[in-house]
């Protein structure tokens, strides 16, 4: 019996040999199996129940034999060392990459089409094409970010400055959203940040009217925050619009009844809007006695906010990964 416990074999071979030495059918104890025939009757009962340990042991070992041959051997050679030992991770998209998406994705399915264009502007396009006058103080040093020793070129402080682009090279009809980072001249605390997102959207064609662009907010803002939203435009002013107004969405947590997110007013504001001005349009080569056009514009993270109720702006490019983490998106 020990004898069988202390077999040796190293090689799947050698294992296949002790294999037929003693459990096959010629092997040794299919012949002391025989010889159990010839056991006197009373000793029949010990011998067959030592026959059968040893028969038990012998599996055993030579099993735990075979194993071990195993492990040795090249059929483990393809298992890959340099693979990740841990399941992979996935990254998120950023909230803001989501809402954005979410912007392009409502207004593309009205018909808009995306337009891109440089952070690093000039004066022209970011400006005088939108009528601001000389002396405006958006011009400020308070407000842009002048890039030194070219006092006509600064970084795009609104998104305004790709529809003058679009409009330079294109004809009426135009129908587009324009998204990006733009930069203010800010302090940056919980609630401004000297860069964030914009999408602005400009339609101009024969006939745009003020009403047009209502139901495309209106659209926009059920799609975005749930069908039962309600819009409020107020009367506002731009440079580049006129008639201008700021719009109201019913706020999203109390749909209107008054609570801390909206202090107590049931609206919340997230756009500026307007019919384009005549001046603009002429500005950029399109004839204002054919056309009318209207324009929108939002801050991405205004949206974001709402969407999410994040407190500080901050998060959104600091890049903790325990704020990035909380986010998920199909697109
Ligand atoms: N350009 C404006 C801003 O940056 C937003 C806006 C766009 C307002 C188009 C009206 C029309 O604040």
């Amino acid at each position: 019996m020990t004898e069988v416990q202390a077999l040796q074999a190293s090689t799947p071979e050698e294992v296949e040999a002790l294999r037929i030495k003693y459990l096959s059918k010629r092997g040794e104890l299919a012949s002391l199996m025989n010889d159990f025939r010839s056991v006197p009757a009373e000793l029949k009962r010990e011998v067959g129940q030592r026959l059968n340990e040893l028969k038990a042991v012998a599996t055993e070992r030579i099993n735990e034999l075979k194993a071990a041959a195993a492990v040795g051997n090249d059929d483990n050679a393809d298992i890959d060392l340099t693979r990740t030992p841990y399941p992979v991770k996935l990254g998120t998209r950023h909230p803001l990459t989501i809402v954005k998406n979410e912007i392009v994705d409502i207004f593309s399915r009205m018909g808009f089409t995306l337009a891109d264009g440089p952070e690093v502007e000039d004066d022209w396009h970011v400006y005088s094409s939108m009528n601001f006058p000389d002396d405006h103080p958006a011009r400020d040093m308070q407000d842009t970010f002048f890039v030194e020793a070219h006092p006509d070129i600064i970084l795009r402080s609104h998104t305004s400055s790709v529809q003058a682009r679009v409009m330079e090279h294109t004809q009426p009809p135009i129908r587009v959203i324009c998204p990006g980072r733009v930069y203010r001249n800010e302090a940056v605390s919980a609630r401004a940040h000297c860069f964030f997102h914009q999408v602005e959207g400009l339609y101009v064609d024969r006939n745009v009217s003020f009403r047009d662009l209502k139901q495309v907010l209106l659209l926009f803002a059920q799609e975005m925050f749930g069908a039962d939203t309600q819009i409020r435009l107020r009367p506002s002013y731009f440079p580049f619009t006129e008639p201008s107004a700021e719009m109201d969405v019913s706020c999203t947590i109390c749909g209107g009844k008054g609570c801390a997110m909206c202090k107590g007013s049931g609206w919340l504001e997230i756009l500026g809007c307007g019919m384009v001005d005549p001046a603009v349009l002429e500005a950029n080569g399109i004839d204002s006695t054919q056309y009318t056009g209207y324009a929108f514009g939002m801050g991405i993270e205004r949206i974001a906010n709402l969407k999410y109720q994040v407190r500080d702006l901050r998060l959104f490019s600091e890049n903790d990964v325990r704020f990035l983490e909380q986010f998920t998106a199909a697109n």
